[in-house]
C-alpha cells in the first residue's frame, strides 16, 4: 500500500507516554505529575448528577465558564480561550503563529508535545539546551537565537521536567526583543509555583499564557485547560480551535472546580509546603542529587536510575525515568500529600537496604591516612601517631559524595611479641576517634596480621580480607575504587577489578582523591 500520509507526518515518531496499564495499577502513581487525589467532593458529585440532568444529545454549551476562568486568572473574558487540555491549546497557538518552515524555539529538555506539535505544523525547531548544571532556562540562547523567522518561543515554567523556572523577569526580555513572535509560556503548574506571566499581557501582547485543569485541580482524564491572551489573539485562535472541541463533562467539572479553589489551593500548600520539603530532606541526607522545583514533581538522580526506578515499580510505586538531553539518568517523582511521600521515602530506604549498589572507598591505612615511619615501618605507639595532611578532609569528601568509607591494612606480625596488640590498639582507636570526632566514620576496618611469609589468603593484594564482606556488600564497581600508597593496594585494586587511586607516600589523601570524586 502506498503511504499518503504526508511526509512529514511519516517521519515522526508517535510520542506515547507510557500510559497503559496505569488506571488498573494498584500501587502509587508518581509517574505523571498529576494531582494525586481526586478532585473536590463537589467536582465529583455534580458529575454524578451530570447524567440525570443534562442532555448529552445536545452539543456542548460553555455558559459562563470562560468568565469563570477569567475572574480566576484576573483578566477579562475576551482574553480567555478554554481548550481540551493544554495540548491543544499548544496545537492552537502554533498553527495559528507559524507555518511551514517557521522557526519555533523550544528549549529541551521538556515536555515532549510541543516538538510533536510543531513537527506535525512543519516548523523548524530549534532546542537550546536547559544548562547542564542547574538545568537553568537557557536565556542567553534564546535571546541570541531570535530573529525573523522566529515565529514562536517556548517558556514552560516551571519546566516539566526539570522543575527549574524562569522568572517573570526573563519572559519579559524575551518579549521586549522578540516583538514580532509570539511568547508562550506554558503554566501548567501555575497552582504550585504561584509564579504567572499573566500580568505581562497587557504591556507584551505577544505574550500567550496557557494553564490547565490537569494538575492542581485534579481533572486530566477529562481534558479541560485554557489560554489567556490579548483578546485580538484570543479570536484569532478561537477560529483555529473547534467551537466542540471541550466537552460537556469537562465544562461542568472546570465550572465546579472554580467555586472550590480554596480547595486547590490547600492542597498545592500541603504539596509544596509539607511534603516536598519532606522529600528534599531526604534526598539531602542520603546525598541522592535532585533539582529545585517550583511545580509538584522533583527530577533527582540516583547512582542507578533503572535499578531504582524497577525496585520501587514492584513495591508499588511507579516514578518517571527520563532519557532526554542533559538529564539522562534521572527520575522524575510526582510529589503529592504527606503520608504518601512518607512511602515513597519509605520504600526508597527499603530499596537501598537491599538492593542498592553503594559506592565504596576502600582505603589503605599507613602512609595513606596517616604517616608511615620510615624506620620500622610500624605505628606501634600513641607517639608515633600522625594523621597526614588532607585526610580527614578527604574522609569528609567522600562522604560527602556518598562513598562508604572501608579500610584495608596489612598490619605485618600484628599479635606477635614483637607487634602486640597493646602496642597497635591505643594509637588504632585514637586514629578512629579523630576522624569520629570530624563526622568522618569507617563502616569496616578489615587488617590483615600476617606476613609475606605466612602465605595466608588475606595479605593485601590478596582479597581475602573483604571476599566475604563483599558477598553482601552490593558494590558499584564502576564507582567504587581502592586508594593507596603502594604496590600491594594497585594489586588489591586490580584482584577486585577496581579502579586504583594512586596516592604518594605520606603524602596528601585529598589531593589524591579529587579526581576520582570530580568523575
Ligand atoms: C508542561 C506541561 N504542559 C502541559 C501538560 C499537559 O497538560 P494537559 O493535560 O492540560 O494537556 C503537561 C502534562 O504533563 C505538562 O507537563
Amino acid at each position: 500500500m502506498k503511504n499518503l500520509a504526508l511526509k512529514r507526518i511519516q517521519d515522526m515518531k508517535p510520542y506515547k507516554p507510557p500510559i497503559n496499564g496505569r488506571a488498573s495499577y494498584d500501587g502509587l502513581l508518581l509517574d505523571f505529575n498529576e494531582r494525586t487525589t481526586g478532585p473536590a467532593d463537589a467536582v465529583v458529585f455534580s458529575l454524578r448528577q451530570f447524567g440525570r440532568d443534562q442532555k448529552i444529545q445536545l452539543y456542548p454549551e460553555y455558559f459562563d465558564l470562560p468568565d469563570k476562568i477569567a475572574a480566576y486568572a484576573q483578566v477579562d473574558s475576551s482574553q480567555v480561550m478554554i481548550t481540551n487540555g493544554t495540548d491543544q491549546a499548544i496545537d492552537v497557538i502554533f498553527r495559528t503563529f507559524s507555518g511551514e518552515d517557521d522557526t519555533i524555539i523550544i528549549p529541551v529538555p521538556t515536555f515532549s508535545m510541543y516538538a510533536q506539535y510543531a513537527q506535525i505544523n512543519g516548523n523548524k525547531i530549534l532546542s537550546p539546551l536547559y544548562s547542564a548544571g542547574d538545568l537553568d532556562f537557557p536565556l542567553k540562547d534564546v535571546l541570541d537565537a531570535i530573529n525573523d523567522s522566529v515565529k514562536v518561543i517556548v517558556v514552560c515554567n516551571p519546566n516539566n521536567p526539570t522543575g527549574t523556572l524562569l522568572p517573570v523577569a526573563g519572559i519579559e526580555r524575551i518579549a521586549k526583543k522578540a516583538k514580532d513572535a509570539i511568547v508562550y509560556v506554558d503554566e501548567a503548574y501555575y497552582e504550585f509555583s504561584g509564579v504567572s506571566a499573566v500580568n505581562l499581557i497587557g504591556k507584551y501582547p505577544n505574550i500567550i499564557v496557557s494553564r490547565t485543569f490537569s494538575k492542581a485541580f485534579g481533572l486530566a482524564g477529562l481534558r479541560i485547560g485554557y489560554v489567556v491572551a490579548n483578546n485580538k489573539y484570543i479570536s484569532e485562535m478561537l477560529k483555529v480551535r473547534g467551537p466542540y472541541d471541550v466537552n460537556q463533562l469537562a465544562c461542568l467539572a472546570g465550572t465546579v472546580a472554580l467555586t472550590n479553589v480554596q480547595e486547590v489551593e490547600s492542597y498545592a500548600v500541603e504539596v509544596m509546603k509539607d511534603a516536598k520539603p519532606l522529600l528534599e530532606n531526604f534526598f539531602l541526607k542520603n546525598n541522592i542529587k535532585f533539582f529545585h522545583s517550583a511545580g509538584n514533581f522533583i527530577l533527582f538522580k540516583p547512582d542507578n536510575a533503572k535499578l531504582v526506578a524497577d525496585t520501587l515499580r514492584r513495591s508499588g510505586i511507579a516514578v518517571r525515568p527520563q532519557d532526554k538531553p542533559n538529564i539522562k539518568g534521572t527520575l522524575r517523582v510526582t510529589i503529592g500529600t504527606r503520608p504518601q511521600m512518607q512511602a515513597f521515602i519509605g520504600a526508597y530506604q527499603n530499596l537501598m537496604r537491599t538492593s542498592y549498589l553503594q559506592k565504596y572507598a576502600l582505603v589503605d591505612r599507613d602512609g595513606t591516612l596517616i604517616y608511615e615511619p620510615p624506620d620500622s615501618r610500624q605505628v606501634d605507639s600513641l607517639k608515633k601517631l600522625r594523621i597526614l595532611d588532607g585526610a580527614v578532609e578527604g574522609l569528609k569528601r567522600l562522604q560527602d559524595a556518598g562513598y562508604q568509607l572501608v579500610m584495608v591494612s596489612n598490619q605485618d606480625g600484628l599479635d606477635t611479641p614483637l607487634f602486640p596488640l597493646s602496642d597497635f590498639e591505643p594509637s588504632q582507636n585514637a586514629m578512629l576517634s579523630a576522624f569520629a570526632k570530624a563526622g568522618v566514620a569507617f563502616e569496616q576496618v578489615f587488617i590483615c596480621p600476617h606476613k609475606s611469609q605466612d602465605k595466608c589468603a588475606c595479605r593485601k593484594p590478596k582479597t581475602g580480607l573483604v571476599d566475604d564482606w563483599l558477598k553482601t556488600a552490593r558494590l558499584d564497581t564502576k564507582q567504587s575504587f581502592v586508594c593507596g600508597d603502594r604496590a600491594s593496594d594497585k594489586g588489591l585494586a586490580r584482584n577486585l577489578g577496581l579502579p586504583f587511586v594512586s596516592m604518594i607516600k605520606n603524602g596528601n589523601f585529598e589531593d589524591a582523591i579529587k579526581e576520582r570524586i570530580a568523575k
